[in-house]
C-alpha cells in the first residue's frame, strides 16, 4: 500500500488525485490521505506529488511510519477526493519545511 507522508500538509497540491485509477484519495482540511483498502499499489500517484509526500509502505522513512496508521484512520472519516484543485495559498512556503505534524486540521 501506498501512504501520504508530513510533506503533504499545508501543501495539498492534489495532483496525485488525477492518476489515481482507484479514487483511492481522502480529503482533509490540510491533508490527503490514502485508503489502504482501496489502493491497487500501481505506484503512479508517487511521481506526481511536487512535494514527494507519497511512499510505498516498504520505502517509508523511519520517521514516517505512524503516518500509516494516520492514513487508515483519516481515510475512514474523510470524504473521497476525485478531482484535482487548487493547491493550499502557501504551498510552496511550507514545502519541506519538516516537521508539520503539528499543524495537521482534523
Ligand atoms: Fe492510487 Fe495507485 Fe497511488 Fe494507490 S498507488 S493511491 S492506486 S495512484
Ligand atoms: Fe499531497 Fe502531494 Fe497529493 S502534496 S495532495 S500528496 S500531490
Amino acid at each position: 500500500t501506498f501512504v501520504v507522508t508530513e510533506n503533504c500538509i499545508r501543501c495539498k497540491y492534489t495532483d496525485c488525485v488525477d492518476v489515481c485509477p482507484a479514487d483511492c484519495f481522502h480529503e482533509g482540511p490540510n491533508f490527503l490521505v490514502i485508503n489502504p483498502e482501496t489502493c491497487i499499489d500501481c505506484s503512479l500517484c508517487v511521481q506526481e506529488c511536487p512535494a514527494d509526500a507519497i511512499y510505498e509502505e516498504s520505502d517509508l522513512p523511519d520517521d514516517q511510519r505512524h503516518f500509516i496508521e494516520l492514513n487508515a484512520e483519516l481515510a475512514q472519516v474523510w470524504p473521497v477526493i476525485s478531482e484535482a484543485g487548487t493547491p493550499l495559498p502557501e504551498a510552496e512556503q511550507w514545502i519541506d519545511q519538516g516537521e508539520k505534524l503539528q499543524f495537521l486540521e482534523r
